[in-house]
């Protein structure tokens, strides 16, 4: 396999107005193979966006590099800048244009023209299905429709690589859904890379060949879905909503001492909303255990001779949430 994209010890530091700086990448190694989807999964602020900027040349390192099929982007960016399309987190279309005319305007920014730029933008319509749009104006475009015009105009040039930073946010599911599956097309039918952001544990999950897992400006954990769920062990969690209900610690000993494959409990009590009424959040109670669906019946047991009010149950495998709250503490949404 070919290397790609590679970073080295990438960092940006950015100074706010009052003075002070913020950190928000520090030191990231990345290796992206030719071929595969590769997902950066974190939450807001864990600073993907800025890395993603940096390795397409949009925002200079404060220290580090990248290359970009071994062109420096630093250095040689004309070069590097040849191999990439980029589709950016925010809309950069013109709204009064319709979309046939916006992508033939960023065609022509590339240098593109007559019969070829039309070709190719008769392909990308088709591509992410607008061709019988095409005529219409922008403004009046759902925000699902404007983002896959996006994704068209970042694919323009044909690039064997392109970056999509958080492409499916805010949009309806069935937009995403569409997004999804073009992304899968690129690699399957296209023999593209792509470098893929989200917050969303899904969808790194649903599409990623490999995935770093970044928090606080560092990658906290990197390697195929296998490879990282394997970090945490073999056990599935069972989550157990709970009515506004305490439960006592003997109850959990029992649960505890005698299913088989349980070595861990969570119990997060009922919250009280609003100090006024008397609404509570449900209680949530989190067993680990090797082979979740067989301790399943004996814990319910438990639980039902103890009188606790079951409202939902779920067998979670391990999956990349849990990835992330072995390593954090955290939940990748909080
Ligand atoms: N231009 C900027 N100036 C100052 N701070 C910034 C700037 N861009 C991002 N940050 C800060 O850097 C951190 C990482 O941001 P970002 O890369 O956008 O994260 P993500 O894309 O993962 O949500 C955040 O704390 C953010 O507030
Ligand atoms: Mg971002």
């Amino acid at each position: 396999m070919q290397t790609m994209v590679e970073t080295r010890n990438l960092r940006k530091t950015y100074s706010r107005p009052d003075g002070s700086t913020i950190e928000a990448v520090k030191g990231v190694n990345l290796e992206i193979q030719q071929g595969e989807i590769f997902s950066l999964l974190g939450p807001n602020g864990a600073g993907k966006t800025t890395t993603i900027s940096m390795i397409s040349g949009l925002v200079e390192p404060t220290e580090g590099d990248a290359t970009i099929g071994g062109f420096s982007i630093t250095k040689q960016s004309m070069e590097a800048k040849r191999l990439m399309g980029f589709v950016p987190q925010e809309i950069a279309l013109y709204p009064e244009l319709s979309a046939r005319q916006n992508l033939a305007f960023f065609g022509r920014m590339y240098g593109m023209g007559g019969k070829a730029l039309r070709r190719r933008v008769d392909e990308l319509l088709e591509f992410v299905d607008l061709a019988d749009r095409q005529n219409d104006r922008i403004d009046t475009f759902s925000g699902g429709m404007k983002r896959r015009v996006n994704i068209a105009a970042g694919l323009l040039n044909s690039p064997p690589l392109v970056y999509m930073d958080e492409p499916t946010v805010g949009i309806d599911p069935q937009n995403r859904r569409r997004v999804l599956d073009t992304v899968k097309l690129l690699r399957d039918e296209h023999n593209m890379t792509v470098l893929y952001t989200t917050h969303l544990m899904e969808e790194a999950q649903e599409l990623s060949d490999r995935v770093a897992i970044m928090d606080h400006g560092e990658i906290i954990a990197m390697g195929t879905q296998d490879e990282l769920t394997q970090q945490v062990g073999e056990e599935d969690r069972l989550e157990f909503t709970i009515g506004a209900q305490e439960i006592a610690e003997a109850v959990f000993e029992r649960i505890q001492g005698e299913t088989p494959g349980v070595t861990r409990i969570l119990f997060n009590p009922p919250e009280q909303l609003d100090e006024d009424s008397s609404v509570f959040a449900p209680a949530l109670l989190t067993v680990f255990a090797k082979r979740g669906r067989t301790a399943l019946p004996q814990i319910l047991q438990e639980l039902d001779s103890a009188g606790v009010e079951i409202q939902s149950v779920a067998v979670r495998e391990p999956d990349l949430e849990a990835v992330f709250l072995a390593l954090t503490g955290r939940a990748l949404r909080d």
